[in-house]
């Protein structure tokens, strides 16, 4: 056994941060190497346990492009305990070889690594079966236990699966594929349910089979660098505090921009639309991350129990206080660029299903009453970023003349993982006045050779440790379905429609008019140039 939650929630704290290797960079393998170092010291984290990663959807594109990748990196870099076993399952009649070669365009092999990869691949096994059907999972159990170590062993279900079929699968591992001697634990993607009523259908499916402990539910955003040093950056530091709250802070401003449409991926997405697929979670997660209070521990639950309450707080959202867009192509554009969302051939006609979206949420405790939060999430705008904002109030009695501009902090989650703070400054010089600058620290100058890892090494690599901290609970997921299912039913009743924005552009005009009549100021005068590209 890897031990219990508690000694592994230990192992996961004592990671080596990467701001400990300012002054010594180290390689991605070192970086991994000493994380590794640090969890097997742990005396509960037993190395030589036989674990088995079985991959339900083994065809699937999840398991293509980001599951079989992502183990292949653990394995590669020694991560993950030594007798670890791959077990795909899934409809198909595959080999492994199959799906080793389906892979490979996602897995980053370099020339040396052909032996490490074989040896991969050598704990790889594929077996067919029906989703519906428990002697499937009988056959597949019947698998497991053949493997070496196999009837001892801990067992991971990863079900990169569609929704239709969670019931069956679920139902059928906990009655047939169940380890006796080793742990369990089920990790889920979204979608989780498509609003509060389905999300807590789904839930209460899973609490009847599994205990919370053993469920790992995804956002891989709560994987990202940046958005894991939300915490860090608030509670261990002294400057932060004393004005993180509304007498400081004017707005925040949660992004999150992509620079490419829906890819052929329409059918997929007009089901869900940006509000689900993206604001419900990965936006809501850095909210609730930026306004919570400090938890008593950094243990997975006092951590998630502050997140619940800042949720607990935000009332629903309404649809006057939304901005909806989609997009459409622009005909000076280039390949892609030239479609809308409608030319979309997986898309329904007609469809009036949001790919752009502005919400303003407030947060009802003495800490935020009245500061707007502002999420703005969309498809097909003009750059990529995700980032995290807060803007902080005018400087009470100006004695510069109006040319002081607001502060702001800005944590970048990707591209280009930055921390930095817009302040003003003595024009240098023999001038007196003051100008717009910024503290930075840019991670690609300041952690020159750090790698960092991809969001989903860190968060299959904390399921094989047993640490929940960066993985969603039920309250939290029901608190989150209802802040925005009204919002959800009411736009799709009313099939209210969206304002049309160009492939490329910001996103509609209206969407910045609503930002600023809550309180964003935006003054144009200034852009964030990274200073340290060459
Ligand atoms: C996923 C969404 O959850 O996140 C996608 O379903 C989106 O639509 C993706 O593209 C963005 O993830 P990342 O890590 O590329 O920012």
């Amino acid at each position: 056994m890897m031990g219990s939650r508690a000694s592994a929630e230990r192992a996961h704290t004592t990671v080596p941060t990467h701001s400990d290797k300012m002054s010594l960079p180290l390689s991605r393998s070192e970086v991994f190497g000493q994380l590794r170092k640090e969890l097997h010291d742990d005396t509960a984290f037993h190395q030589s346990d036989v674990h088995i990663f079985i991959i339900m959807g083994a065809s699937g594109d999840l398991a293509k492009k980001k599951i079989y990748p992502t183990l292949w990196w653990l394995f590669r870099d020694g991560l993950l305990p030594e007798q670890t076993y791959f077990v795909g399952f899934a409809r198909s009649d595959l080999t492994v070889d199959a799906i080793r070669i389906a892979c490979m365009p996602y897995m980053k092999v370099v020339d040396n690594e052909a032996e490490r990869l074989a040896a991969f691949f050598s704990r790889n096994s594929y077996i067919s079966g029906k989703y519906v059907e428990e002697s499937s999972f009988s056959d597949l159990n019947t698998h497991l236990l053949s493997l070496p170590g196999g009837a001892e062993a801990n067992r991971l279900f990863y079900l990169a699966l569609p929704p239709s079929v969670y019931h069956d699968v679920t139902k059928n591992i906990k009655h047939q594929c169940m380890s006796t001697k080793g742990w369990n634990r089920v990790i889920v993607e979204k979608p989780f349910g498509r609003d509060l009523q389905s999300s807590e259908e789904l839930s209460s499916h899973l609490s009847s089979l599994f205990t919370e402990e053993q469920i790992y539910r995804i956002d891989h955003y709560l994987g990202k660098e940046m958005v894991q040093n939300l915490m860090v950056l608030r509670f261990g530091n002294r400057i932060f505090g004393p004005i993180w709250n509304r007498d400081s802070v004017a707005c925040v401003v949660l992004t999150f921009k992509e620079p490419f449409g829906t890819q052929g991926r329409g059918g997929y997405f007009d089901d869900f639309g940006i509000i689900r697929d993206v604001m419900q979670n990965h936006l809501l997660q850095m909210l609730s991350l930026v306004a919570m209070e400090k938890p008593a521990s950094t243990s997975s639950d006092d951590v998630r129990d502050e997140k619940v309450k800042v949720l607990k707080c935000i009332e629903p959202v309404t649809l006057s206080d939304v901005v909806l867009g989609q997009y459409v192509g622009d005909p000076d554009g280039e390949g892609e660029a030239k479609l809308g969302y409608l030319d979309d051939k997986t898309v329904p006609k007609g469809s009036t299903q949001a790919t752009f979206a502005t919400a303003v949420l407030y947060v009802k405790n003495e800490r935020w009453d009245g500061v707007p939060f502002i999420l703005r999430c969309g498809k097909a705008l003009n750059e990529r970023k995700a980032e995290v904002r807060l803007q902080f109030t005018d400087v009470p009695g100006d004695i510069f003349s109006s040319q002081c501009r607001r502060n702001e902090l800005v944590v970048r989650v990707q591209p280009n993982e930055a921390i930095y703070a817009k302040m003003m400054s003595k024009k240098p010089g023999v001038y007196f006045s003051p100008e717009e600058t910024e503290l930075d620290l840019t991670y690609h100058s300041r952690y020159r050779d750090v790698k960092l890892p991809d969001a989903y090494e860190r968060l299959i690599l904390d399921v094989f440790c047993g640490s929940q901290m960066h993985f969603v609970r039920s309250d939290e997921l029901r608190e989150a379905w209802r802040i925005f299912t009204p919002l959800l039913h009411q736009i799709e009743s009313e099939k209210t429609p969206p304002i049309k924005y160009k492939y490329g552009s910001r996103g509609p005009a209206e969407a910045d008019e609503l930002v600023q009549k809550v309180g964003f100021r935006y003054e144009g005068t200034y852009k964030w140039v990274n200073p340290h590209k060459l």
